[in-house]
């Protein structure tokens, strides 16, 4: 049986309770905005979290994963620095989500839910003047399978690259790409993990599922030598083998010279102060690194890099003659699998005479369950995954008057679909950080008051910001979002909402190409009642819905009095039909166990008893005569499940 709240029912709930939590109203947005990116058919993620039923179905696992902070995978603690578009469920969130497994994960009106939403598999950069590939590679080994592809760039002169974009061949093996380029001939070796085994090859970027395209600051961009090589490392999840990949990489570039940014491992094993990279079995070891900067630089992003014995690293820099700390990054939980590069939301200037550092702890014990070796073994410095590394890579640039100011990224991204129907929203949100002024336009005009990093759009637009930095503005893609009109769920008033004796009313509906309706009688949808057109013998409250290409409305209700009050032959399972009749009265049901149907006339006499154990059976009352009957269903030990009054006319 499908039952409805009516918008009445509804709002008496809000009056009544503090409302719990719902799938439709509160949670699905929440799931949409981050974890549909990988979770979805054909995604990184193991399993679909798009729909009510697949998050519901596990809402405690989904719940500890996010609690925990494991999903979506962020390894960077959030409370000791903020990244461009970081992947950090917020606290109200994490609440919200609490509280709708607490109170049973509720679905709500599911008709109200926001729409899925898609993601795009072509390139996001508009125009990519670089787009290389790996060509088609199929994964053979099992477990985690890393590999090095060396693609020839081509280029006849050097360029910039302003935008990095990796476009997974097969979405759901490719876990992670980092990108190097290469300008030697020295030979890679494509199984090596970490570096290329060219100690030629510099790190440009990384990238991780869900990830969007990386934009350089204006002005500012990556030097692709004439003729370099691009070299992607790419780790493919376990369980690719015999699946083909055929990944590709785009860059936005200029061949006008831009301020080169460089990106090194500027801590490194050469300036451990304890080192060296020794970790003897079964001991717990932890590294600091530092140096001290010759020259005033500006750093744009941060990479830590380690293997599988990493637990924690820490990162930050020490100003000269203060000794004030600059953070750069925190992982308590370092994770091989998850190692990214992390775009500083401000920009981040090192005076001269800084002192960076670095410390990292690797656990080379048997506790560790990414532990390489079982039992453990001595694991010095080296590039295989079974060998340690302690990297850390800045993005950096000699520093210019006004870097404070840049602005890192101007991207929205919208945290759900784009498309959906009228009364509902989509969020869209910018780059966060510290100073950044906002202010959102609609079609080219400014909206007022929509100055903050968030906007929740409603109505069909193309949407963008401004954003302000000390002197610097930025203007952001647009976005266009699409709202499509809810239908116009009405029932026209018939004349009389009276039902004369033994008579009928009609119903109908306002109608629109392309509608689907549903009738209502007490909150019960009637399976045949699906025309807009409607003759009713019953009394009650109609309420008429209707769907339109995923947009949905409901009508108001609508009561009529007279007539026969046969609720319970509406909500039964068990069916009598027609009724009134002239002859044949059609008893049908979907009960398993074996019934008796007993008829009585007016006086309780009675007129008819037999058993009925199938779907479907007919009473013939042509022989009697015109009034009332009683039709009992009787179910195990004599026990009167129904009794219905059923009328035989002339
Ligand atoms: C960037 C891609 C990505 C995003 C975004 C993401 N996941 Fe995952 N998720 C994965 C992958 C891949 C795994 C498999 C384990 C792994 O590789 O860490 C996973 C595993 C899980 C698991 C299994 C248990 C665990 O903790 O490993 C749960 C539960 C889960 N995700 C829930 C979520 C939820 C809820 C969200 C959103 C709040 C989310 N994920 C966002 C990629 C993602």
């Amino acid at each position: 049986m499908k039952l409805i709240s009516t918008a009445i029912a509804l709002n008496t709930f809000l009056l009544c309770f503090a409302q719990a939590p719902t799938w439709s109203s509160d949670v699905a947005k929440i799931i949409y905005g981050n974890c549909t990116s990988c979770h979805r058919p054909g995604g990184i993620g193991p399993f679909s979290l798009q729909t009510y039923d697949e998050v519901s179905a596990m809402a405690n696992w989904v719940q500890q994963a996010i609690e925990q902070r494991d999903m979506p995978p962020w390894t960077p603690d959030h409370t000791y620095k903020n990244y461009v578009h970081e992947r950090v469920v917020s606290d109200a969130d994490i609440t919200t989500f609490q509280n709708w497994v607490a109170a049973g994960a509720p679905s709500g009106d599911l008709r109200f839910a926001p729409p899925v939403p898609t993601y795009p598999s072509g390139s996001q950069l508009g125009i990519a003047n670089l787009n290389l590939s790996i060509g088609s590679y199929m994964v053979s080994g099992n477990g985690d399978v890393y590999r090095n592809f060396e693609i020839q760039s081509g280029l006849s002169q050097a360029e910039y690259a302003t935008a990095i974009e990796v476009l997974p061949g097969n979405p759901s093996i490719v876990h992670h790409v980092l990108v190097f380029t290469d300008s030697t001939a020295n030979p890679i070796n494509p199984n090596s993990v970490g570096g290329t085994g060219s100690s030629a090859s510099q790190l440009l970027y990384s990238w991780v599922p869900g990830a969007a395209p990386y934009f350089s600051p204006e002005g500012t961009g990556f030097r692709l030598p004439a003729n370099t090589r691009i070299i992607l490392q790419i780790h493919y999840a376990p369980g690719s083998a015999g699946q083909t990949d055929n990944t590709e990489i785009n860059f936005k570039t200029s061949t006008s010279p831009l301020r080169k940014i460089t990106v090194s491992p500027v801590l490194n094993q050469t300036n451990l102060e304890n080192g060296p990279l020794v970790i003897p079995a079964n001991t717990i070891q932890s590294f600091t690194e530092s140096v001290t900067i010759p020259a005033k630089y500006t750093a744009l992003y941060v990479f830590p890099h380690m293997h599988l014995l990493g637990k924690k690293v820490i990162s930050y820099g020490l100003k000269p003659i203060t000794g004030d700390t600059i953070r750069f990054v925190k992982i308590d939980d370092w994770d091989f699998h998850w190692q990214d590069n992390f775009a500083l939301a401000n920009s981040v200037v090192l005076p001269v005479g800084t002192t960076l550092k670095a410390t990292a702890t690797y656990d080379n014990t048997s506790s560790n369950p990414e532990n390489p070796n079982v039992p453990p073994q001595t694991v010095t410095l080296g590039e295989g995954t079974g060998d340690e590394m302690m990297l850390m890579f800045f993005a950096y640039m000699p520093f210019l008057p006004g870097d404070e100011n840049l602005i890192m990224d101007k991207r929205v991204i919208p945290k759900g679909a784009t498309t959906f129907c009228e009364g509902q929203s989509v969020e869209l949100t910018t780059i966060k950080g510290e100073g950044y002024t906002y202010q959102w336009k609609k079609d080219g005009v400014d909206l007022p008051g929509e100055n903050n990093f968030t906007l929740v759009a409603t109505s069909s637009g193309s949407y963008m910001v401004e954003i302000t930095l000390g002197p610097n503005v930025a203007l952001s893609d647009p976005v266009s979002v699409t709202v499509n009109p809810a239908p116009t769920a009405q029932i026209v008033p018939p004349g009389n909402t009276e039902i004369p004796l033994g008579g009928t009313i009609d119903l109908s509906a306002v109608q629109g190409t392309g509608y689907l309706y549903q009738w209502y009688l007490n909150g019960y949808a009637v399976p045949s009642w699906t025309n807009p057109d409607l003759t009713t013998e019953y009394n009650g409250e109609y309420v008429l819905e209707i769907f339109n290409g995923g947009c949905f409305q409901i009508s108001e209700t609508l009561t009529l009095t007279g007539g026969l009050a046969n609720l319970d032959e509406l909500t039964s399972t068990i069916r009598i039909f027609p009724n009134p009749s002239k002859d044949i009265f059609t008893i049908e049901c979907n009960a398993t166990d074996a019934l008796v149907i007993r008829v009585e006339d007016i006086t309780g006499s009675e007129i008819r008893k037999f058993d009925f154990n199938g779907k479907s059976i007919s009473i013939d009352l042509r022989d009697h005569s015109e009034g009332v009957y009683f039709v009992e269903i009787i179910g195990d030990g004599h026990k009167i499940l129904e009794r219905r009054k059923i009328i035989k006319m002339d």
